[in-house]
């Protein structure tokens, strides 16, 4: 069964708050050293939004970037799908306080929670709509200030993330050869134990206990979800690719979630893909969540990696646990 989606990526932009924290910075906070950070993740710096911006802020930002590049007025925008953990509060939703920012007065939307695959969740999602042929023009956007969740107190997680937020948009096409191509996503609820956010939801509603216990931060066993991730993301590459009767060869680029740059290699290893196939940027912002993606794409784009007809991978893996890969080919 085909799964091919008459959808087409038209544009891409990316946001950062512009404070950038390096690891040098780090060091100072935790028992951590730039050595380490930069072996054992990649990261060399990240992005750190000022007290008071919010996700809605960078998801803003990056919708504003991509409509003006487009020369698209806001009104003409029919959906928008934020994909994001840090939301600005437990409602209304993320993309309500964008759609009112923007002005996309015609607009409607919803977030999306899936953590790090978030972004092509949301891309499916959104392209289901577009493809269908009931939505003209989606922006899809994956936005998160993760610092906001972090506990920096805890030097195994609070070096591996930073904010960010990056957007597509996303509008028909009636040509066979370009457009999303296959999709596929999973979830496996049996991780989730080894990365969330326990406290603030309706288990564990927010009180100064929870505080106290530091439940409003990241939690993470750190080596099971690496493990985790070495392997669904190689094997969804792979499934896309057999399935439409590709082989790595055929990539022109493979944009990955970018959460650890080991992680990255790993996969890159069991694909068989050259370096000048990956599309890396982790060094630079860290694990932006539902931003790494679409921020991949806004730099390769920039960097000349990305010319129309190219056969393109996206592949994500997140808490949930959830995956997902998008394979499409570059329309502009
Ligand atoms: C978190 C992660 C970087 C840790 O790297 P690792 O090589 O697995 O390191 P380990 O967890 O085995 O820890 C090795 C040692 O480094 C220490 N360590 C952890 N963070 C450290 C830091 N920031 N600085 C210095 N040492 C650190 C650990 O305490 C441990 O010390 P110990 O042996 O004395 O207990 C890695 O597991 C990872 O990236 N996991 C995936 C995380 C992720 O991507 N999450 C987002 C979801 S998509």
């Amino acid at each position: 069964m085909s799964r091919r989606i008459a959808a087409k990526i038209t544009g891409v932009s990316g946001y950062v708050p512009p404070r950038v924290m390096s690891n040098a910075e780090l060091e100072k906070l935790v028992d951590t050293s730039d050595a380490w950070i930069r072996e054992r993740t990649g990261i060399r710096e990240r992005h750190v939004a000022d007290p008071g911006v919010a996700t809605s802020d960078l998801a803003t930002e990056a919708a504003k970037i991509l409509l003006k590049s487009k020369g698209v007025p806001a009104e003409d925008v029919d959906l928008i799908v934020v994909a994001s953990v840090t939301p600005d509060m437990m409602f209304p939703a993320t993309a309500c306080l964008v759609q009112d920012k923007l002005g996309a007065t015609n607009a409607w939307g919803f977030d999306l929670s899936a953590a790090c695959s978030g972004f092509v969740y949301a891309l499916t999602v959104g392209a289901q709509f577009v493809g269908a042929g009931t939505q003209k023009k989606a922006l899809i956007i994956g936005s998160d200030v993760m610092t906001s969740i972090l506990n920096y107190k805890d030097r195994a997680t609070c070096v591996l993330f930073g904010d960010g937020a990056g957007a597509v948009l996303l509008e028909p096409t009636d040509r066979d050869e370009e457009g999303i191509l296959d999709f596929v996503h999973v979830v496996e609820g049996s991780g989730g134990k080894f990365l969330y956010m326990p406290g603030g939801g309706s288990l564990h509603p927010a009180s100064a206990e929870t505080v106290q216990m530091n439940m409003h931060y990241i939690h993470q066993e750190g080596a099971q979800v690496f493990k985790y991730a070495v392997r669904r993301m190689a094997e969804l590459a792979c499934e896309m690719l057999e399935r439409n009767g590709y082989t790595s060869k055929d990539l022109a680029l493979v944009v990955p979630h970018q959460a650890n740059l080991r992680i990255i290699r790993a996969m890159q290893e069991r694909l068989g893909i050259e370096d000048s196939k990956v599309m890396i940027n982790i060094e630079r912002y860290g694990n932006t969540t539902g931003g790494t993606i679409p921020l991949g794409l806004r730099d390769a784009v920039e960097q000349g990696k990305l010319k129309k007809g190219d056969l393109v991978l996206l592949v994500a893996v997140g808490a949930g646990y959830t995956a997902g890969g998008v394979l499409l080919r570059w329309a502009y």
